[in-house]
């Protein structure tokens, strides 16, 4: 049977630290501000934005939130951006996908400064993380690789398997396995052989977004098992992308849903703009 992977605990550990060092800007004279854009009426978008700004009154981080209308116009969207970017009051922008359907998020993501990028989806950041030369971390991922060291196994020549190539998780994910020196094969809803190739892996990371995909038949004995799936059930519960008893009766550590990956995301994105403040101040 599994160990549980618990995300509460390790993502306390990290806005301990995010507090610390806001509070260690703050003495110096240093502002850390974050400004959170949600445009129109997704309900877990909405879910995300509060549990965002909750975190940043958690470690001192000052936030400001825009909540714009489900009509706004990608013109609206992209001078607000504008706006946050010459704002020295904000340190970090975060703009919360998905936009309506009128809004080209690629666009909007082009507009946001690379300094106040702290999603890290900006072609620049994202760059700079394929090289493993960076200082955003993609915060998915980057919560993810601090959930795997908390499991002390350590990723080096180990079979890493993705299943999901999406930019915000998959593609980020497979690289930062990648720098440290797992062997990593990334799947998606084309691969053959899916069950076997996944049922192989040493670290098995589910970032499919459909609920009960990845069942105990595909996963090798004693694995490491990350689900990243936000999805709802039946009953309107939340759950991953596992089926997670079967999961857990094969795998050697599995995280929740919730209470595994998403609380990660959220510690890392402060851990991000924290960075960016720095960066800004000239403080290394
Ligand atoms: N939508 C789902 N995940 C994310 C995320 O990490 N950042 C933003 N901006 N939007 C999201």
């Amino acid at each position: 049977m599994a160990k549980l992977i618990d995300g509460k605990a390790v993502s306390a550990k990290v806005k301990a630290q995010v507090r610390d060092e806001v509070s260690a800007l703050k003495e110096k004279g240093v502002h850390v501000g974050l400004a959170v854009v949600i445009v129109g009426n997704n309900q877990a978008s909405r879910v995300y934005v509060n549990n965002k700004k909750k975190a940043c009154a958690e470690v001192g981080i000052e936030s400001f939130e825009y909540a714009l209308p489900e009509e706004t116009t990608q013109a609206e969207l992209l001078e607000l951006v504008a706006k946050l970017n010459g704002d020295d009051n904000v340190n970090g922008i975060l703009v919360q996908l998905p936009l309506p359907k009128q809004i080209d998020e690629n666009a909007v993501i082009n507009e946001i400064l690379p300094e106040k990028d702290v999603d890290a989806f900006h072609p620049a950041n994202v760059g700079h993380i394929m090289i493993g030369d960076y200082s955003f971390l993609p915060c998915t991922p980057a919560g993810i690789m601090e959930l795997i060291a908390d499991t002390g196994i350590d990723v080096c020549g180990k079979k890493c398997v993705v299943v999901g190539r999406s930019n915000i998780v998959g593609k980020p994910m497979a690289m930062l396995l990648l720098h440290s020196n797992g062997t990593v094969t990334i799947c998606h809803s084309r691969t053959e052989n899916l069950k076997e190739i996944c049922a192989e892996a040493d670290i098995l990371v589910a970032a499919v977004g459909r609920r009960d995909f990845i069942t105990g038949d595909m996963v090798k004995e004693g694995a490491v098992v990350i689900d990243v799936g936000m999805n709802r059930n039946d009953e309107g519960k939340l759950c991953g992308d596992c089926k997670f008893d079967e999961c857990a009766e094969k795998a050697g550590f599995i995280t929740p849903v919730p209470g595994g990956v998403g609380p990660m995301t959220i510690a890392m994105l402060m851990k991000n703009t924290v960075t960016a403040a720095r960066i800004k101040a000239g403080i290394a």
